[in-house]
């Protein structure tokens, strides 16, 4: 294993398990005098890895999604001396937070600049496999386009249909906004909290809707699930992956759904039972799929790859430039601020830690509470 070190000398010892893009983070580690070993391996580290990384002394660790940060790590962690951790993601289901609460260890995340990234690629994703544009896309560049034809690669329309949204939160709502009066399309959603705020900008937007002469949109909670899938001709995935929402999306739920609906999938991979899924887009060749994530990541389910109704990108939705450089700075901040001991963040503002003078908090610590921090 090769690691690169930062600022050999520096008072705390710092690991992170990935590079990270851009430079403001390093910087960040830097001003709060860390000594920063940053691994260049692009294999996903296992656990014994991260162990012998960890070491004898080291006060903080930047992870990844892709690893787990459970008893074994925190407690190495703990042994070296470390408070903090961060993930380099907004989601961390992949930590076990009670565990690093146990031993007083901070647990940090990315929130408020994957929001719009996210949502717009469950945007391409839709419009994708709507207009079936990787199936064309692959055909032309298979020679096989002979000219323009009346049949050729006919897709879903979307205008003035229902938009069903699992999940109604940052991201979620952020993607209804997006598409829905775009579209003429009416949201309908199912969260176990109301969004107040983004049906009350609906109700202001259909009484502008209705003066235009317009036919005014509407954003309804749904009381289940089921009752989602059988309405909306699109249903788009935005929710935390924990034991409630494993296989969410399973087999007797899919076949609920309209034959020729659309299904999109930004949020975690074992929010779809990955292999129903297979199995039903098999069997109903007009249902799509638009999927940024998998159940087993980074293998797919058999036949899921073969399959023309399903549009599929690697985990990606978070990938813009300033997104993963913003993240990377949150992550750092999140260490930097519980080593140096800072507050946390009461409300987060994002665009103060991605420029100018570092704000003297860390970003976002989930479990602040437990773990005695306190808030600015
Ligand atoms: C996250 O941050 O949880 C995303 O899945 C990374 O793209």
């Amino acid at each position: 294993m090769s690691w690169t070190v930062h600022r050999r000398g520096g008072k705390l010892r710092v690991i992170v398990t990935k590079d990270l893009p851009g430079k403001r983070w390093l910087d960040v580690l830097a001003a709060a005098d860390c000594e920063v070993h940053v691994s260049t391996s692009r294999e996903v580290l296992s656990t014994k890895e991260i162990v012998e990384a960890i070491g004898g002394r080291c006060d903080g660790a930047i992870g990844q999604l892709t690893e787990t940060w459970g008893a074994e790590l925190f407690e190495a962690l703990r042994r070296a001396g470390g408070r903090a951790y961060s993930n380099y993601a907004v989601g961390y289901n992949n930590v076990a937070v009670e565990e690093a609460t146990r031993r007083g260890i901070a647990v940090g995340n990315t929130p408020g600049v994957l929001t719009e990234t996210t949502a717009e690629m469950a945007v391409a994703l839709l419009f994708a496999a709507a207009r079936r544009v990787s199936e064309a896309e692959r055909f032309l560049r298979r020679g096989e386009f002979r000219g323009w034809l009346p049949d050729l690669f006919l897709g879903k329309r979307l205008w003035g249909g229902v938009l069903g949204i699992i999940g109604l939160g940052r991201i979620g709502a952020t993607f209804a906004r997006m598409v829905a009066p775009g579209h003429a399309m009416d949201v309908v959603y199912h969260d176990v909290r109301a969004n107040e705020e983004l049906e009350d900008q609906f109700r202001r937007l259909a009484a502008l809707q209705g003066e235009a002469g317009e036919r005014p949109i509407s954003c309804r909670r749904a009381a289940s699930v089921e009752e989602v899938l059988e309405q909306a001709d699109v249903v788009s995935l935005h929710v935390l992956l924990d034991p409630s929402t494993k296989h969410l999306i399973d087999a007797a739920r899919l076949k609920v759904m309209k034959p020729d609906a659309i299904l999109v999938n930004t949020s975690r991979g074992p929010v779809i039972d990955e292999a129903a899924l297979v199995e039903h887009l098999k069997q109903n060749p007009e249902f799509r799929a638009g999927l940024d994530v998998f159940e087993r990541e980074p293998e797919l389910a058999p036949g899921l790859s073969e399959l023309p109704n399903a549009v599929i990108v690697p985990h990606i939705a978070s990938a813009t430039r300033w997104t993963r450089e913003g993240m990377a700075t949150l992550a750092a901040a999140n260490v930097a601020g519980v080593l140096k001991g800072y507050p946390v963040a009461r409300q987060l503002a994002v665009e103060e830690f991605l420029d100018g003078p570092i704000p003297r908090k860390a970003p976002s610590i989930v479990n602040a509470g437990v773990a005695g921090l306190a808030s600015a």
